[in-house]
């Protein structure tokens, strides 16, 4: 394993994810990580960058005993910096803030003071490299017993090697993908240098987390979890059903605001395609009720939210009340619910790492929070080492079907967040209908794949139009189509016309009430995803 200590660089966790491709694993600990508290011994240390700068009061630093474990380490841009502070180099700011492409020279091996172990981090990769830079301070001097292994036109400094330890720090950023043979650098130093073995595999996960859920959970304790359609729960769910059978207990609750016939298509598909114990509540009168009148998108979020606590629990304690029955009755016994599946990903959890703490936007489901809060229940993430595709991945290898893998997220409050204005049965029954020829149009063009998300939102306006003779006035549906890689940002997917014709026409002709269909062309910023 390859510990990366993370001084809270946006790229920290791409560290990770070049490492797992070239199927060592690796994780990512925050920069304050104490070695004494640390249970393994890594095969090696990357230090990541850092938004600080290594004489700021408030720069986080690592602990001095990494460079004692008599590990390789590697320090990247901020992380040079770091161990160039600590070993007695200098680091001063740039004259200009240096952020792009750079081409760094990569050093002949025997030049005088070098020895061939010295370019094992960039052997085979050739004279000159295209690098991405991305810093505001650099070395000016480097530390005593180093030399330099790379330079670019502006930062003499921009590779370096220690003379007889297996010490290195570069300025760029390997990990972006800007870096064209960024990952190959990674590579040297966690193969060639640090010696890790190739043996993470997706396989090797299933094997080691089953085995991991089996023993937390012991012979007979018992865990819930929801469900919503989506491919995390999905995935997390198919996972528990793998490792304890039926002593998890999916619970899929239908608020109303669900895409088109999305309850049942879950139901036939988790529980009797995958043989997982699934309940299907159908909330949808409840939650409906609770949203009548409301258009404020916080308001629908909150009740949406606490609406869904109020039904798990409820099912979560008939469940627990059939249980003692069935014990009274002298039928096989059950354990407790004990546990509450949760399908958090890595991401999250990072977030969740920073060194400056618990960071205030841990992104918790807002469904869980307050369950764990009101029904003591611990909590157990099968997921939370890994990142999106990797769970696609994983859903692939447990025979989970290939369009649920590749499905688009859909937010926890569902359709009340794309109906602007008020939320009754009639609105949601429009949008459900308009998404359903969207989704099924951009599948036929064979796009579902190239798009990060699409949807339709309905808008709260009336227009005038024509239908035989007659003017109508009826509403509007937005088509939205994003491209992201993170949706922190996103912008708007290129269509070509003849599908948004079909769709237009096929949405305007089959769904009642809607006399026109617009397209959204707002990139992320300024616009977010969802209209609400
Ligand atoms: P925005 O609209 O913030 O969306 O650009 C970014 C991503 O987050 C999803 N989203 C939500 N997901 N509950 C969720 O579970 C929510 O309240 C919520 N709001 C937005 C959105 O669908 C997109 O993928």
């Amino acid at each position: 394993t390859i510990l990366i200590l993370d001084f809270g660089s946006q790229y920290s966790h791409l560290i990770t994810r070049r490492c797992r491709e070239h199927n060592v694993y690796a994780e990512l600990m925050p920069c304050t990580q104490k070695l004494k508290d640390l249970n393994w011994k890594p095969k090696g240390i990357i230090l990541s960058g850092s938004p600080y700068s290594v004489y700021d009061d408030d720069a986080p630093h690592v602990d001095p005993e990494v460079f004692n474990l008599g590990v390789p380490i590697l320090g990247i841009c901020y992380g040079l910096q770091e161990m160039a502070w600590q070993l007695k180099g200098e680091v001063t700011k740039c004259d200009h803030r240096e952020y792009g492409f750079a081409k760094i020279q990569v050093s002949k091996i025997g030049t005088e003071g070098q020895n061939s172990s010295v370019d094992a981090l960039f052997q085979g990769l050739g004279d000159e490299m295209e690098v991405w830079m991305s810093h505001g301070d650099q070395l000016s001097a480097i530390p005593p017993d180093f030399h330099v292994i790379g330079r670019t036109k502006t930062a003499p400094f921009a590779a370096l090697a220690h003379n007889t330890k297996p010490f290195y720090g570069i300025q760029f950023h390997p990990e972006v993908t800007h870096s064209p043979r960024g990952k190959e650098v990674i590579g040297r130093f966690i193969l060639n240098i640090c010696s890790c073995k190739t043996n993470w595999t997706m396989q090797e996960f299933i094997g080691k987390e089953i085995q991991r859920i089996k023993d937390i959970c012991g012979p007979r304790g018992r865990v819930i979890g929801a469900v919503s359609g989506g491919v995390d729960s999905t995935v997390a769910a198919k996972l528990m059903h793998e490792a304890i059978g039926d002593r998890f207990h999916a619970i899929m609750v239908d608020n109303g605001v669900l895409r088109l016939n999305e309850a049942t298509q879950v139901n036939t598909m988790l529980n009797k395609d995958l043989g997982v114990n699934l309940t299907v509540v159908d909330a949808s009168s409840l939650f409906l009720s609770r949203l009548e009148g409301v258009e404020d998108p916080e308001q629908k979020r909150k009740i949406i939210g606490n609406t869904f606590i109020n039904v798990f629990e409820e099912e979560a304690a008939k469940l627990e009340a059939e249980a003692e029955e069935e014990e009274k009755s002298g039928a096989a016994s059950k354990g407790k619910i004990e546990w509450l599946l949760q399908g958090t990903l890595y991401p999250d959890v990072i977030e969740s790492i920073s060194f400056k703490g618990p960071s205030a936007t841990i992104k918790t489901h807002h469904n869980v929070g307050g369950l764990l809060k009101d029904m003591k229940l611990k909590l157990i993430e099968p997921l939370r080492e890994l990142f999106k595709d990797e769970v696609r991945a994983l859903g692939r290898l447990l025979s989970i079907p290939a369009p649920l893998v590749q499905r688009h997220p859909f937010p926890g409050p569902g359709l009340a967040i794309r109906i602007l204005g008020v939320v009754t049965r009639e609105q949601v029954k429009i949008l459900q209908q308009a998404d359903n020829i969207y989704i099924e149009e951009i599948r036929n063009a064979g796009l579902y794949d190239q798009i990060s998300q699409a949807f339709a939102v309905l808008l709260p306006v009336k227009a005038v139009g024509v239908m035989g003779d007659k003017r109508t006035y009826e509403q509007v549906i937005a088509l939205r189509a994003v491209q992201s890689e993170d949706f922190m940002t996103a912008d708007w997917f290129v269509f070509p016309s003849d599908v948004l014709r079909r769709i237009s026409s096929r949405i305007t002709n089959e769904v009642a009430g809607v006399n026109r269909v617009t397209y959204d062309i707002s990139s992320k910023p300024p616009g977010t995803v969802e209209w609400l």
